[in-house]
């Protein structure tokens, strides 16, 4: 029989009661996790989102609550009523808040029935994910993902304690809008009213938090959905939460100052973890040439070794010809790893190769100096400058690849956390941050033949670089800025252009003629010749910050409601096929061919 709540009002929740209650009536409401019978005894371990309290059935003192309990089944919803008691000598759990108690039931109400689960909530038991998608509500029981989700509240509420005590507005942009562009594919939303024409939901605020600049907002923040019709990968989602901020009459420092302060109140209060300020800085340059990426980790060494003019005039032809047409050759010393076999390092170079790389050039530092295919090919003297430059030992193996610089800092850079991955570098508990400064303004896209923004159309050019941006464009630096953590880029923003010329000159160098340009952004350029301040911002990923301080695999594990790797929702079946008549007011069809 199911029964009501009735009057009852829950006193506690499971995961506060301790040695202090001791004596109290208490009533607390919850799921059933375990259910324990011992002949007489029933104990029952109940659950909600603060914990679990062990409760206790003794057919003795009442056989009516007693008999209900025989009852449940795991994941059922009960209310008890009932005194708090001194768990028995040797039964106290100091694992547990609540360890030290248990509550001796005077009254049970079955508040619902579970069917049997489809998986176990056992934190323990690996099940798969696209089942545990199916049953989100099921599996967002789980501790795990409760405290994800616990901990990502706390971060949202830090977030706007401390950006509205720093003079931030909260202010809302619309969702239904006209595309601004951030490098991935919109998603469309038809018009019904205006038949034929498309909302893009947004892939940032962009644009609308320039203008609430232009508008005289001073300083701007929220916490907002972004969408993008991209590839996903373990750390994208095509909906994801930006902590969105953007500030007038600052420069670079200002923002890095203030963002730093936000970034450290959130990790001491939610983690009380505290971070070291001033975060360090290092220019995109820099990190290309020591780490091979612009998002380095720098929770571990393995620096990348330029070597190319110690080898362009060796023997071995692969390196010297590339040195010789333009190309560089790197390498990483792999401390203590000269025991690798074979096949370990075969496994290293089919990795490299993903990323471009011919081959992977290796050499083992013996007690009789260099083991390598490639040994015979260097002097004396090339391999004594490699040791020094590599600062090489007994027991290291070397690695090297040698092509065109892109490819070269590509794959070493991400054979560098490979490596790291693979012999237990990445320690989740060390939070290292790096500022990433000075990007490029442009890179080339070889399949458009045109530049191409690498922040976005709005970020300023550094003012001395501003003159020559339509000679040499390629060495144009941008006044961008990334915050990385632990290798992944949690934050990214620019000072933006608030001068219209130099913002048509900006869409001139991507390519887009003026009338393009003013086709999709009008209302900028028009923006921009009303009083714009100089301002900037920032736009952090609330969900990759969540996914790193909770240590998780995925960022799956700290969104309530994620999408697959396929841009699907297996609870909800979205997205799916809709009526007829619904197209037919929007006036679409939808082909035979994607049918
Ligand atoms: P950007 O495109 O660098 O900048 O995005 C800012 C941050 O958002 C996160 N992010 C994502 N997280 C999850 N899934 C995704 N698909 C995804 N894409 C991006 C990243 C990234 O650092 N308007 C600019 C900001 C600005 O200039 O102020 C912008 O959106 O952590
Ligand atoms: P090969 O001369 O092709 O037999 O190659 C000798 C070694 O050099 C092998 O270990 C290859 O993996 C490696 N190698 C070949 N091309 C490159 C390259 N571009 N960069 C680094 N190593 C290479």
């Amino acid at each position: 029989m199911i029964e009501f709540l009735g009057d009852w009002k829950r006193s506690h929740y499971c995961g506060e009661l301790a040695a202090g209650d001791m004596g109290k009536e208490v009533v607390l409401m919850g799921w059933v996790l375990r259910r324990r019978d011992h002949g007489g005894l029933i104990f029952v371990d109940l659950r909600d989102r603060e914990g679990l309290t062990q409760i206790v059935f003794d057919p003795e003192k009442n056989a009516e609550a007693h008999k209900k309990a025989e009852t449940v089944r795991s994941e059922y919803v009960i209310g008890i009523r009932g005194i708090v008691a001194p768990r028995p000598a040797g039964t106290v759990n100091p694992n547990l808040k609540t360890g030290e108690v248990e509550i001796l039931v005077s009254e049970c109400k079955i508040l619902n029935r579970a069917k049997p689960l489809p998986f176990s909530l056992d934190e323990h038991i690996e099940v798969a994910e696209n089942l545990r998608l199916k049953h989100r509500y099921l599996d967002l029981r789980r501790s795990a993902l409760q405290n994800n989700l616990i901990l990502r509240s706390k971060v949202t509420q830090i977030t706007r304690q401390y950006l509205t005590s720093n003079g931030f507005l909260e202010i809302e942009t619309p969702f239904l809008t006209k595309s601004t562009p951030e490098g991935a594919r919109d998603f469309l939303v038809p018009s019904r009213i205006n038949t034929g024409s498309f909302y893009a939901l947004p892939q940032s605020p962009q644009l609308f938090k320039q203008i609430l600049m232009v508008s005289g907002f001073d300083r701007y923040f929220q916490v907002v959905r972004c969408f993008r019709d991209e590839d996903l990968r373990a750390d994208r989602q095509p909906e994801f939460t930006q902590i969105d901020c953007e500030m007038s009459f600052i420069d670079r420092e200002d923002i890095i100052a203030i963002m730093e302060g936000l970034i450290a109140q959130i990790f001491t209060e939610s983690l009380g973890v505290p971070v070291e300020l001033p975060m360090p800085r290092m220019t995109y340059a820099e990190a290309i040439r020591r780490f091979g990426v612009d998002n380095p980790d720098l929770r571990f060494g393995l620096e990348l070794v330029d070597l190319s003019d110690i080898v362009k005039n060796a023997g071995f032809k692969v390196f010297a010809d590339v040195v010789a047409s333009g190309g560089i050759v790197k390498g990483i010393n792999a401390e203590g790893c000269a025991g690798m076999s074979r096949k370990e390092i075969d496994e290293l170079t089919e990795f490299a190769k993903i990323y471009g790389a011919k081959g992977l050039a290796y050499v083992k530092i013996t007690d009789q100096g260099w083991q390598s295919p490639i040994a015979k090919f260097f002097s004396e003297e090339e391999i004594a400058s490699m040791n020094r430059a590599f600062a090489a030992k007994e027991g290291d193996l070397l690695l090297f690849v040698a092509d065109k610089p892109k490819i070269v800092n590509d794959s070493l850079g991400k054979l560098r956390n490979h490596l790291a991955a693979i012999l237990g570098l990445l320690d989740k508990n060390v939070y290292r941050f790096v500022w990433i400064t000075d990007f490029p303004l442009f890179e080339w896209d070889e399949d458009d033949k045109r530049w191409a923004a690498v922040h976005h159309p709005f970020t300023a050019p550094v003012d001395e670089d501003l003159q020559h941006i339509e000679a040499t464009p390629g060495s144009c630096r941008a006044k961008a800025y990334d915050l990385v953590l632990n290798g992944s880029e949690i934050g990214g923003g620019s000072i933006r252009i608030h001068q219209e010329k130099i913002q048509s000159l900006m869409f001139r160098m991507l390519g887009l003629s003026e009338e393009n340009a003013r086709e999709k952004f009008g209302f900028l350029l028009d923006a921009l010749e009303y009083g714009t301040p100089p301002h900037g911002g920032i736009a952090f990923g609330m969900d990759r910050l969540i996914m790193l301080m909770t240590g998780s695999e995925s960022i799956r594990d700290v969104i309530a409601f994620p999408k697959t790797q396929k841009g699907t929702c297996l609870m909800s079946e979205a997205p799916s096929g809709v009526d007829p008549l619904q197209l037919r007011e929007l006036g679409l069809r939808v082909s035979a061919k994607a049918q």
